[in-house]
C-alpha cells in the first residue's frame, strides 16, 4: 500500500529537548515487524516521564496506538489493510521506528493486536498499556484469578479477600475495578473524588471513599472491621502521586502487616511491587541517582497471563470492560506536544486522550 510521503511526529532529542519533527522518514520494519499508518495515538504520563526520568531519550515519543498495517511480512498473521492496536517497546536506545505519536509507526507483530468492531479505534489506541499495567498488578503481583477462571488453579479463597484501590478513577484503577469485577473479587474498596463514587460502583467498586477526606483512613478500617479484616491483604496504589502525604503511604496506612503492597511507580518503600505494562523483554532505563543503567528481567509466563486478561478485555469490551472517557486531539502537532507536557507535569484529569493522526 502506497504511502503519503510527509512523516509528522514528536521527539525528544539527545539534550532532552522535546519537539516536533515533519519529514519524510518513513520508518523502516525490521524482520517480524509491521509498518502502521497511525490513525491515533494514546497518550500516557510516560510519553514524557520516560525520557525526563528514566534516561530513555533521544527517541520519538508515545507507546499507545491504533492505525492500520501498510506492511507485514510473509506468513505474518497481519495482512495489508488490517485494523491494528497495541504498544511499542520501550528501554534505552529505543529506535524513533517505535515512537506512536508519529504518522508512521513501526510495531512488533507480537505486540499487536486486531481491533474487532466492539472496540472504536480511539478506545483502542488508548487500551493497551493501562490494561496490561492493571492486569499485570492483579493477576501477577496479586496472583488472583483471571477472569472467569475463580475456580480453575487458585483458591477461591483469594477473591474473598479484601482489594483496596487507591485512586480508582486513574485509567489504571478503572481497568482494575473491572478486571477484579469479572474475577469475583469481594469486596472491592476504592478511593476516588465523591462524583466519581456512582460510576465506580457500577463498575464494581463495592465500597467507595473519598481520597481527600481527613478520615478516610478510618473510615476505611471500620469497612475492613466488618468482615474481620484489621488491614486489607491486597493493596494497590494505581495513583503513584508522592505529594503530600504520596498515594502509597495512605494505601500502606490501610493495609495488613502480610498485605501485598503494590504501586504504579517505583517506591522508596521496599515491600511496594511495581507492576509494568511490558514484561515479555528485559527493559533496561537510567534511574537518577544511580550510577548505572539498571534492567529489570523479563517475566514471560506473566506476560502471557496480562496478555490473557487484554483478550479478554478486548472480547468484552463494551459490555464488561471500557475505558470510559476518551477525548481526542485534533490539531497542530506542537499543541499536541503541550498536551502530552501537562499530562505528565500536572495530569488533565479524568479519562484517557487519543491523539488523531496526521497531526497538522
Ligand atoms: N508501571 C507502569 O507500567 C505504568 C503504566 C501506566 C501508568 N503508570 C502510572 O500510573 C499512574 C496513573 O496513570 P493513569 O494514566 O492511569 O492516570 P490518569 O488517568 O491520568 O489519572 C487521572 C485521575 O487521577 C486521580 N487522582 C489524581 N490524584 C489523586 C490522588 N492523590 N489520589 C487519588 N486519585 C488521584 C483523579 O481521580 P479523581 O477524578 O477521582 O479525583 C484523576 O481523575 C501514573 O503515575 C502513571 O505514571 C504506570
Amino acid at each position: 500500500m502506497a504511502t503519503k510521503s510527509l512523516n509528522v511526529g514528536l521527539y525528544v532529542d539527545e539534550n532532552l529537548n522535546f519537539g516536533v519533527c515533519r519529514d519524510e522518514n518513513i520508518p523502516k520494519p525490521g524482520d517480524g515487524e509491521l509498518l502502521i499508518e497511525t490513525l491515533y495515538s494514546g497518550a500516557n504520563p510516560a510519553d514524557i516521564k520516560h525520557s525526563t526520568l528514566l534516561g530513555i531519550y533521544p527517541t520519538r515519543l508515545g507507546y499507545d496506538f491504533f492505525g492500520i498495517v501498510i506492511e507485514a511480512p510473509s506468513g505474518s498473521a497481519f495482512h495489508v489493510g488490517d485494523s491494528v492496536a497495541g504498544y511499542t517497546p520501550t528501554g534505552i536506545g529505543r529506535p524513533a521506528k517505535y515512537g506512536t505519536h508519529q504518522s508512521y509507526l513501526v510495531c512488533p507483530e507480537k505486540m499487536a493486536f486486531l481491533v474487532p468492531g466492539n472496540l472504536p479505534p480511539e478506545h483502542a489506541a488508548c487500551l493497551k498499556v493501562v490494561a496490561m499495567t492493571a492486569a499485570d498488578a492483579l493477576y501477577n503481583l496479586f496472583k488472583l484469578p483471571l477472569p472467569g477462571k475463580s475456580t480453575q488453579g487458585i483458591s477461591d479463597s483469594n477473591t474473598s479477600k479484601p482489594l483496596l484501590i487507591w485512586g480508582a478513577s486513574t485509567s489504571v484503577g478503572i481497568c482494575a475495578i473491572q478486571f477484579a469485577k469479572a474475577s469475583g473479587v469481594f469486596p472491592i474498596l476504592v478511593s476516588a473524588s465523591p462524583e466519581r463514587h456512582a460510576l465506580l460502583s457500577e463498575l464494581g467498586a463495592t465500597h467507595c471513599f473519598d481520597y481527600k477526606s481527613p478520615s478516610v483512613i478510618e473510615d476505611i478500617k471500620s469497612v475492613l472491621n466488618r468482615w474481620d479484616f484489621e488491614g486489607v491483604p491486597y493493596a494497590f496504589d494505581a495513583v503513584g502521586n508522592p505529594s503530600g502525604v504520596g498515594s502509597a503511604q495512605m494505601v500502606a496506612s490501610c493495609a495488613s502487616q502480610d498485605a501485598i503492597l503494590v504501586s504504579v511507580v517505583v517506591q522508596k518503600d521496599r515491600r511496594f511491587r511495581m507492576p509494568l505494562a511490558v514484561t515479555d523483554e528485559d527493559v533496561t532505563l537510567r534511574i537518577p541517582g544511580v550510577p548505572h543503567p539498571i534492567t529489570i528481567p523479563a517475566r514471560k509466563e506473566d506476560h502471557q497471563r496480562a496478555l490473557t486478561a487484554l483478550q479478554w478485555a478486548i472480547e468484552n469490551y463494551g459490555s464488561r470492560f471500557r475505558l470510559v472517557s476518551v477525548d481526542v486531539f485534533k490539531g497542530r502537532a506542537e499543541d499536541a506536544l503541550e498536551e502530552l507536557k501537562i499530562l505528565a507535569e500536572k495530569g488533565r484529569g479524568f479519562g484517557k486522550l487519543a491523539i488523531m493522526h496526521p497531526l497538522q
